[in-house]
């Protein structure tokens, strides 16, 4: 098998719970008296979806896309391709999109589109990660974490080839030698 080494911890698991309990006490304040529907973005979002809600005190309902962008390993291509829709209808929903990292924000950029014309009552965007010193469509992230440099990053749901998504905190990979 081929290993993979971690050059080093960009963002422990401590420091990720913290930020996730500022985000969740700011989106239960700002959604108080409306039903909450979390749409986590597979597969990557399923841990950040996982902890975030449990650090919203709201009867909060979820749902899941799955999403591929085609690319290699480490790089998107920006064709968006929907591998699995909302169970459900958002017309008139207040919904949350849940991310793990914006990097070129073109998987969100084309969600949003497309799931803006279901017309639901609002729309907002909370990612984990975002990538700065990319060029990108413009995206309003409500509930951001944590801006990280635009390096190739592992672990809390973001993969390699599939695998680290359970590190329980994100970390830089080494990348040398691998493609591009
Ligand atoms: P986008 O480039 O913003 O469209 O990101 C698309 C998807 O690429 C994200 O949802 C992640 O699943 C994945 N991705 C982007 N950057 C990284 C990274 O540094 N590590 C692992 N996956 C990433
Ligand atoms: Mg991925």
């Amino acid at each position: 098998m081929e290993s993979v080494n971690i050059e080093r911890v960009l963002i422990s698991a401590d420091e990720i719970k913290d930020k996730l309990a500022e985000m969740g006490g700011k989106i239960t304040a700002d959604y108080a008296g409306k039903d909450l529907l979390m749409v986590g973005i597979l597969k990557g979002a399923f841990i950040v979806m996982a902890d975030l809600a449990r650090h919203i005190e709201l009867p909060v309902e979820f749902d899941f896309m799955a999403v591929s962008s085609y690319g290699s390993a480490t790089k998107t291509s920006g064709v968006v391709r929907i591998l699995k829709d909302l169970d459900q209808e958002i017309t008139g929903r207040h919904v949350l999109i849940v991310e793990d990292i914006i990097d070129s924000g073109l998987t969100l950029h084309y969600l949003i589109r497309n799931l803006e014309v279901r017309k639901p009552a609002s729309l907002e965007l909370a990612a984990l990660l975002i990538k700065d010193g990319i060029e990108r469509p413009p995206l309003d992230v409500k509930y951001e974490g944590f801006h990280i440099p635009p390096e190739f990053v592992v672990g809390y749901g973001l993969d390699y080839d599939g695998k680290l998504r359970n590190l329980p905190y994100v970390g830089i990979m080494d990348t040398t030698g691998l493609d591009d």
